[in-house]
């Protein structure tokens, strides 16, 4: 059997299983298995041996039970890195890299300023931390597979970026993918949000929390409700438990002039800016994904 031929029973199996998106996902699972660029599929459509066959008949068997393809394929791209992921790690989503763009956009503006400032008038302002003399530290809470530690580490080699995680799965992963994209400035530590990092402050904290609503956990789509770790996942009654602690215990690990950026589910920006006010956070801004929806909120100590 030809390749082209394999991968249009692969989408049929996946269509019978009532997946929705079957072709995308068994070209994956196809390309995966073979090792081969999708070019070199539709341009070549080699000729199948039956243990590659068989091989990919038991991905998709998978596939139909409902794992999600990235646990599948084992890995995923996240900006410029590959991120590995598997059972007992959240994959990371598109939403989490627009988190990581404001933040670096953050902090080459900083740099810019305080570099402008350094040259006119010297001023000690919050900027003066973020001067190419300084070294920028990073905590990324609830760290997962490492993907928004790992992208900013990657970003900023010279940053000490640090990550903290609740899971051993998680960590493991968070590790194996510094070591994959050869990022030596991130550290990972296992331990519940500030705990592992003491009073150490900081000059950027990050966090994607678990943020749903616990009544809507088993509403989700079931690669997610069934495959995903639910610590990841839950966030507690109003999905905001997270928010509170981390909001109310951040100002204390940041450095003066120190920003908090959080990813926000689709509908808690008001709520979240609210905690944020009165815990004594300014210049809280939020930031729209693609859909219009307020997905990052950025906050100023
Ligand atoms: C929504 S996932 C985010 C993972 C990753 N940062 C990302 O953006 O893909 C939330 C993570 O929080 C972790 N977590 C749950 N409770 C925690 C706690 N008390 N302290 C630290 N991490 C926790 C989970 O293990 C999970 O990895």
């Amino acid at each position: 059997m030809r390749l082209l031929d394999l991968l249009r029973k692969s989408t049929e199996s996946l269509e019978a299983a009532g997946i929705e998106d079957a072709l995308p996902d068994a070209e994956m699972i196809v390309l995966h298995a073979l090792g081969t660029e999708r070019l070199d599929a539709y341009v070549n459509n080699p000729e199948m041996g039956t243990a590659d066959a068989a091989k990919i008949k038991r991905l998709i068997q998978r596939r139909r039970k409902g794992e999600p393809v990235q646990y599948i394929t084992g890995s995923v791209a996240f900006l410029e890195l590959t991120v590995q992921v598997g059972k007992g790690v959240l994959i990371p989503r598109p939403e989490t890299e627009l988190l990581v763009e404001e933040v670096i956009k953050t902090i080459k503006s900083e740099e810019l300023r305080a570099r402008s400032q350094d040259k006119t008038t010297g001023a000690a302002s919050c900027d003066s931390r973020l001067t190419p003399h300084a070294t920028l530290s990073v905590l990324d809470l609830c760290t997962g597979s490492g993907c928004i530690a790992l992208a900013l580490a990657k970003e900023f080699p010279d940053a000490e970026v640090y990550g903290t995680d609740v899971s051993k799965e998680a960590l493991a992963y968070a590790r194996k993918n510094a070591k994959i994209n050869s990022i030596q400035n991130a550290t990972f530590l296992q331990g519940s949000l500030f705990m592992p990092v003491n009073d150490r402050k900081f000059n950027i904290i990050t966090a994607n929390p678990p943020y749903i609503r616990r009544d809507e956990l088993d509403t989700l789509q079931r690669e997610i409700r069934d495959w995903e770790p639910m610590d990841a996942l839950d966030g507690g009654e109003d999905g905001m438990d997270f928010y509170r602690q981390i909001l109310s215990s951040a100002g204390e690990h940041l450095n003066p002039g120190g920003c908090m950026f959080l990813e926000l589910g689709y509908d808690q920006s008001e709520e979240v800016k609210k905690i944020a006010g009165a815990e004594g956070f300014k210049d809280v801004a939020v930031m729209n994904d693609y859909a219009g929806i307020g997905r990052v909120m950025k906050a100023g100590r």
